[in-house]
């Protein structure tokens, strides 16, 4: 078990031996070597470099300007336009701290996340722009690495048109996250809205850490220094080559181990259900990276490990029979939360004290603990590899440390397979077909 400060990572049931865990280490010498050389040039010449993100001081003054700037008394909501690894981190985020509660919460400000083009959204959108009173209440932020992603270009152009039809002269309620000189940045600058670059060789499922998250989350008022902490933190941890002290390697050679093994999906498993988009977010990073048709040599391969995840306890009355009588084809990693803030009782005086006895005297919280204790038994009694993740609290720190272990992970893991872990040349297929039918 290895004790972090604040995240601990137990790999004791994913049965994989000391021996299998020195077998691969081999492989990974010299890809710690670069890690280390691009640790120490502390600069963004490397595909890797997104580990750099959470030092980079210029970013965060330039995030944190910007969201001071655009920040209001009045702001209601953030609009958060752009898809996949630009949307999925600071959706995970913000569901974990707030977006899973909105429903039964009064609180401002809201994010929305306008990713696909569905237009019943789209237009419901638009009346609440249009019944709005202060163009104050909004701030819109347009991200696109590549600056020409067909979905976020459509719905900028569509909430830009709306925006402007109910407050004329609005562009500064608009900032831009693109890449420097991308064709996006330099429209946006001709048209004086403000801007914020994405570092040229850190692709978008690794830019949590840069100001495609750490803007939106910083006008939400999440605490962005201490999500860059935990990663700072979990970086140093990550980047050690000691299989011993190194929750990254660990989970990169455990799931590279059962993929060979013929295990080719894996479930992130979460016991707070406002950690679903962490899952998700965890599930594009992994399918993009891993899923390729070729190896980096050039051989055709077509790996792939499929991510899924799964909620507690809902899943369990939805999948549980299939996970545990079906076939043996995963790996899980059960994501639970040390330290739950609040807790309810079951009352004393039951109004139904004849059905399910032995909650008497319980709560919320120990009713949860003991379904996913048990989840743990029933996997372990049908030989069912697993690891833990304990997240110490739901807070920024506990993000930072996770995403930043999970993008280590997946860099060592595409390492083991031989695969280019930072492309993804088979998206651009449906994106040029797209393309020719809206010719
Ligand atoms: O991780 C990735 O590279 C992708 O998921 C992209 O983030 C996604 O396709 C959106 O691209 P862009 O940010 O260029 O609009």
């Amino acid at each position: 078990m290895l004790k972090l400060r604040y995240m601990k990572f137990i790999h004791k049931n994913s049965r994989i031996s000391e021996r299998i865990f020195k077998k691969h280490i081999g492989k990974l010498s010299v890809y710690f070597k670069l890690l280390q050389e691009v640790i120490d040039r502390n600069s963004y010449d490397y595909l890797e470099s997104s580990i750099n993100c959470p030092f980079d001081r210029n970013t965060l003054g330039k995030v944190l300007e910007m969201a001071n700037k655009k920040s209001s008394a009045k702001l209601k909501y953030i609009i958060v336009i752009g898809i996949g690894g630009s949307n999925l981190g600071t959706k995970a985020i913000y569901d974990a701290l707030y977006g899973h509660f909105d429903i039964l919460e009064n609180r401002a400000p809201k994010m929305i996340f306008l990713d696909t083009n569905n237009p019943v959204f789209i237009e419901k959108l638009g009346k609440l722009i249009h019944s709005s009173k202060d163009k104050n209440e909004f701030l819109i932020n347009a991200i696109s690495k590549s600056g020409e992603t067909t979905e976020t270009i459509a719905n900028l152009e569509i909430v830009a048109k709306m925006f402007s039809k109910k407050f004329p002269k609005s562009l500064d309620r608009f900032v831009i996250t693109t890449d420097y000189q991308s064709k996006l940045w330099l429209i946006a600058q001709k048209k004086g809205i403000s801007t914020l670059a994405i570092p040229q060789k850190v692709g978008g499922r690794f830019s949590v850490f840069s100001a495609v998250g750490l803007f939106p989350l910083a006008v939400l008022g999440v605490d962005i220094k201490q999500l860059l902490n935990g990663a700072k933190l979990m970086r140093s941890r990550c980047t050690h080559f000691d299989i011993t002290k190194n929750p990254a390697l660990q989970s990169a050679i455990i799931l590279y181990e059962y993929y060979k093994k013929g295990l080719e999906i894996t479930d992130t498993f979460v016991f707070n259900p406002e950690l679903e988009s962490l899952g998700k977010w965890y599930r594009q990073l992994l399918a993009e990276s891993i899923g390729k048709e070729k190896s980096k040599r050039g051989k055709k391969v077509n790996a792939g490990i499929l991510p899924i995840v799964s909620v507690g306890s809902t899943d369990l009355h939805s999948v549980g029979q299939l996970y545990l009588g079906g076939p043996i084809n995963k790996t899980t990693t059960f994501v639970e939360i040390k330290k739950n803030w609040v807790d309810v009782q079951i009352p004393k005086k039951r109004r139904f004290p004849e059905l399910a006895e032995n909650i008497t005297g319980k709560s919320a919280l120990q009713i949860m603990t003991a379904i996913m204790n048990g989840t743990k038994i029933a996997y372990k009694k049908r030989n069912l590899p697993f690891c833990e993740v304990v997240l110490d609290e739901l807070n920024p720190k506990s993000f930072g440390e996770f995403m930043q272990f999970k993008m280590i992970e997946i860099m060592l893991l595409g390492k083991l397979m031989d695969l280019n872990t930072f492309d993804q040349p088979n998206v651009e297929n449906y994106k040029i077909e797209t393309k020719k039918l809206l010719k």
